[in-house]
C-alpha cells in the first residue's frame, strides 16, 4: 500500500484515509507528525480517548492542518468506536492506543485489560465490518519475557508475557493476528523495543530520569538496576511502522529493535552525565514484581523485507531528547500536575508499601 501515490482509495475518495489510535499519545503523536511532515495527499484521523497520557499539545505542529481531524473516542466503548470508524470510511488503520506503563499495570491491571485487550477487539471488529484495507497493529518486545543472553528474540520466538501489560498486548497481537487468518483483515503485528524521545510521558525510564535530574531530584533505579534495554529513537519506531503499513505482508509480525542494549544503571548514569548532575542523585528503591531481566531482539525480517534500519545512536539521540527536555520545561511541569502527583506518590512515596500489599 503506496500512501504518496495512491490514486484512488478503496472508499472511492481520492484521499488515503488513515486513521490511527493513541495519536495523542508518545509514539502516536510522533507518527501523525511523520505522516503530515510531507505533502502527501492524505487525510489523516486521530482516535483517542485523551487519557492521563494523551495531550493535543503534542500535535501542535499539525493544528490547523487540512488533512486532519480528531475523534474524541474511547476504545472500551463499542458502538462509539464503531460509529467512529464507519464515520471515518479509513482506508488503513494504525493502532498505537494503550495504556502503556508496566508499573500502573500492576498496580491497577482493569484499565489495562479493558483497553487493550478489550478496545482493541472493538477496533478490529468496527474494522472487520468496514473492511478496512490494512490494519498495522503496533505491539512491544515485551510479549517475549525476559531473554537470556546471548539470544536475540526473533518473530518466532514464544511469547512470555510478565506483567499485566505485557499479556494484554500479547492477548491483543494474538486476537488481532486471528482476524486475518479467520476473516482476510489484512493485519500486521509490529513488536518494538524501548522508545525514548521528545514528548514522552515522564513516567517510563528515559524521560521520568532526566526530568528529575533537571529538577535536581532523586532518580529512583528499581532493583540492583542490571535490567538490559534495547533503545530505539521514536522517529526510528515511526519509520519502521510507515513501512510495515507500505510493504509488510498480512498476518505476519515484525520485530523493531533499537541501537543500544545497555543496562538502566548505565543509562540512569548518561543521563546524570548529560545533565551535569551528581551520581549521588541515584536512589536505589523496591524491584518492580515479575520484573524481566532482560529484553532483546533481532529485526533481521523487517530489515531484510522493507529496507528499514535504525538510523539514531544513542548518544546522539539521548543528547536531542535530554535537550528537548530542557528546552520544553513547560510542558514536563503541565503534564506533571494533577493526577501525575498522585500517581508518583502511589508508585515511589508509599512503593514499599503499595508493592507489599498486592
Ligand atoms: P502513551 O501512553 O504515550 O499513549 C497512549 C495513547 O493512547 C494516549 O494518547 C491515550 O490517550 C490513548 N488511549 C489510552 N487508552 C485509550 C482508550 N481506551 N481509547 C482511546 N485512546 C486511548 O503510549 P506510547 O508509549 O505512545 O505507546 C503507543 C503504543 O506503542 C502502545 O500500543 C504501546 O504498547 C506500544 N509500544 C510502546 C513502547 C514504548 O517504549 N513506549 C515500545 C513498544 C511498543
Ligand atoms: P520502563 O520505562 O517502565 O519500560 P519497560 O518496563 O516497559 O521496559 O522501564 C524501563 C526499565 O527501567 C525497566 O527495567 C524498569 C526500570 N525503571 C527503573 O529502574 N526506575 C523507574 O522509576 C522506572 C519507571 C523504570
Amino acid at each position: 500500500m503506496e500512501l504518496s501515490a495512491r490514486a484512488a482509495g478503496d472508499n472511492g475518495s481520492s484521499l488515503m484515509k488513515i486513521l490511527v489510535t493513541g495519536g495523542a499519545g508518545f509514539i502516536g503523536s510522533a507518527f501523525v507528525r511523520l505522516l503530515l511532515s510531507g505533502d502527501d495527499d492524505l487525510s489523516v484521523g486521530n482516535l483517542d480517548a485523551l487519557t492521563y497520557a494523551g495531550n493535543l499539545e503534542n500535535l501542535s505542529a499539525v493544528d490547523g492542518d487540512p488533512r486532519y481531524r480528531f475523534l474524541h473516542v474511547d476504545l472500551r466503548d463499542a458502538e462509539a468506536t464503531a460509529r467512529a470508524v464507519e464515520g471515518f470510511e479509513p482506508d488503513a488503520i494504525v493502532h498505537f492506543a494503550a495504556e502503556s506503563h508496566v508499573d500502573r499495570s500492576i498496580l491497577s491491571p482493569k484499565p489495562v485489560v479493558d483497553t487493550n485487550f478489550t478496545g482493541t477487539f472493538h477496533l478490529l471488529e468496527a474494522a472487520r465490518r468496514c473492511q478496512v484495507g490494512r490494519f498495522v497493529h503496533v505491539s512491544t518486545d515485551e510479549v517475549y519475557g525476559s531473554i537470556d543472553a546471548p539470544d536475540d528474540a526473533d518473530e518466532t520466538w514464544p511469547l512470555h508475557a510478565s506483567s499485566p501489560y505485557s499479556a494484554s498486548k500479547a492477548g491483543s497481537d494474538l486476537l488481532a493476528l486471528s482476524y486475518w487468518t479467520t476473516y482476510k483483515l489484512p493485519v500486521s503485528v509490529t513488536r518494538a523495543s524501548n522508545n525514548y524521545g521528545p514528548y514522552q510521558f515522564p513516567e517510563k525510564l528515559i524521560p521520568l530520569m532526566i526530568s528529575n535530574a533537571l529538577a535536581g531530584e532523586s532518580l529512583p533505579v528499581y532493583g540492583d538496576g542490571q535490567q538490559v534495554r534495547d533503545w530505539l529513537y521514536v522517529d526510528d519506531h515511526c519509520r519502521a511502522i510507515r513501512a510495515v503499513l507500505e510493504q509488510g505482508r498480512p498476518g505476519e509480525v515484525y520485530n523493531v529493535g533499537g541501537t543500544a542494549d545497555l543496562p538502566n544503571l548505565e543509562v540512569v548514569r548518561r543521563i546524570l552525565a548529560a545533565t551535569g548532575q551528581p551520581d549521588s542523585l541515584i536512589r536505589y528503591v523496591v524491584d518492580r514484581p515479575g520484573h524481566d531481566r532482560r529484553y532483546a531482539i533481532t529485526s533481521e525480517k523487517l530489515m531484510r523485507e522493507t529496507g528499514w534500519s535504525p538510523q539514531m545512536g544513542f548518544d546522539e539521540g539521548l543528547a536531542s531528547t535530554v535537550a528537548w527536555y530542557r528546552d520544553n520545561a513547560g510542558w514536563v511541569e503541565r503534564v506533571r500536575s494533577g493526577a501525575y502527583r498522585e500517581w508518583s506518590e502511589r508508585n515511589y512515596g508509599r512503593r514499599q508499601a503499595e508493592l507489599e500489599s498486592l
